[in-house]
Order: structure tokens, then C-alpha cells, then sequence
């Protein structure tokens, strides 16, 4: 389905845009898509928050699919201090990955990428959004709560590394496309 999508004009970007999704805020984060020159430092976050880091070559694979992803970055100054990327598939938006730098976390820095993410994934039509999170993971969890995701199920054995086997918990939230969600966007950006 996703090859399908690919290709199906729908799901052109609105916007091939360079300059930021999101402007400096009192700490001065700026969102902006993901360019292939961001991709160094993205992988340094990502060697250090995740057991199976996505390779440099992965990162820019996504990156040329532009018709059914978005990646965007924070970043403080020159230094690229978080991540994430949404997959459109017709209507349902596939959070493929959010990071933050371990230094910058709890700094609200993952709320202001889902937001942004959440908000390009409207634009591009989707009504529903989901994600695997780690069942370990109640961080991320608690995030995606605030977003208006729930529980729908387990997919066993999903993450297998070096540290052994970790089921994922599916997560989905439904009626973004609605003015309700709208609003708890509107609520999660003001409280930034
Ligand atoms: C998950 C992650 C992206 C959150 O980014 P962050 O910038 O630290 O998160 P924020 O500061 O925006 O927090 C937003 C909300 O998420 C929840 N949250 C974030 N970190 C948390 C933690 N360590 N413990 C409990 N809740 C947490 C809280 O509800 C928080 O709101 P609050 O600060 O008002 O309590 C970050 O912890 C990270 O990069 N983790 C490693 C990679 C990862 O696990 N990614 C998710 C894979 S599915």
C-alpha cells in the first residue's frame, strides 16, 4: 500500500518548503524539514536513543520519498537537537520516529515535533494516526497519550536487538482530521 501511495498525486507535499515549520520559541527551537544535510547529526541522537539506530543510508532513502513522508528537525542554533517523521498511507498517518537529544529532553522539545507532525499529517488528509512504542517505554508513552493516542494492541517480539526481544505496543489516534482534534493541538501548543 505504501508503493501504491507513492504514487498516488494526493499525497504531494504541500509545501517543498526550506525555511521552518515552526519558529524559535523562548528557547529558541526552530522545526524545519529534515534536509540531507541534517541526517550526521540526526544519527548521533539516534546512536544513543535506540538499541537498532536507523543508518545514515536508511535516514536519506526516507528523506527521497518525499510524496508520503515528512521528516522534520528541531534545532537550537546550528545544532539539530531532535527528530521525527510521519508516513502517510491514504488516510492514516504512521509516526515512523520522534528523538531528542538525551541532553535536551523533558525541555518539551518532543511535544513541539509530534505537534508539528500531528499538524503536517491533517494537511495531508489523514484521519487517524498510530505508532509502536516500546511497552517499556513509558516516556514515549505518556507523550502520545497527550496527543490522544490509546492502546489498541501488542504486536509480540516486534523489537529484536542485541538486548533481546521487546513486544510494541500499537497506539493509535482517531478523528484528527476533526475540529475537537484541531483544538487539543491548539491547547498542547499553548501550554509550550
Ligand atoms: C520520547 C521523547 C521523544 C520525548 O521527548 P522530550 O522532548 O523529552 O519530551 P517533552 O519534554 O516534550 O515531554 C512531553 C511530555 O511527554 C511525557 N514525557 C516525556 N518524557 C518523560 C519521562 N521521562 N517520563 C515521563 N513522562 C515523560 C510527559 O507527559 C511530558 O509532558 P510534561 O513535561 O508536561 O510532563 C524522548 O524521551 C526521547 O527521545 N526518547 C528516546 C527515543 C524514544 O524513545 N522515542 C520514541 C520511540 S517510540
Amino acid at each position: 500500500m505504501a508503493a501504491a501511495a507513492d504514487r498516488d498525486p494526493r499525497f504531494a507535499h504541500p509545501e517543498q518548503r526550506d525555511g521552518p515549520v515552526s519558529r524559535a520559541d523562548g528557547d529558541g527551537v526552530v522545526i524545519e524539514p529534515m534536509r540531507r544535510r541534517h541526517v550526521k547529526a540526526v544519527q548521533a541522537i539516534e546512536l544513543q536513543v535506540y538499541p537498532r539506530p536507523w543508518s545514515v543510508a536508511l535516514f536519506q532513502s526516507e528523506l527521497a520519498l518525499r510524496e508520503t513522508r515528512t521528516y522534520l528537525v528541531a534545532r537550537i542554533g546550528r545544532d539539530v537537537v531532535g527528530y521525527g517523521g510521519l508516513m502517510m498511507t491514504m488516510t492514516d498517518g504512521h509516526i515512523t520516529t520522534i528523538a531528542v537529544d538525551p541532553q535536551r529532553q523533558r525541555h518539551g522539545i518532543g511535544a513541539r515535533l509530534l505537534l508539528a507532525l500531528a499538524r503536517e499529517a491533517r494537511v495531508r488528509g489523514a484521519e487517524a494516526l498510530t505508532l509502536e512504542v516500546r511497552l517499556s517505554n513509558r516516556a514515549a508513552q505518556a507523550l502520545y497519550r497527550k496527543f490522544g493516542f490509546a492502546p489498541v494492541g501488542v504486536r509480540t517480539g516486534y523489537y529484536q536487538d542485541a538486548a533481546g526481544t521487546e513486544d510494541a505496543l500499537i497506539m493509535w489516534a482517531h478523528g484528527v482530521d476533526s475540529d475537537d482534534y484541531a483544538r487539543l493541538l491548539d491547547g498542547l501548543e499553548n501550554r509550550q
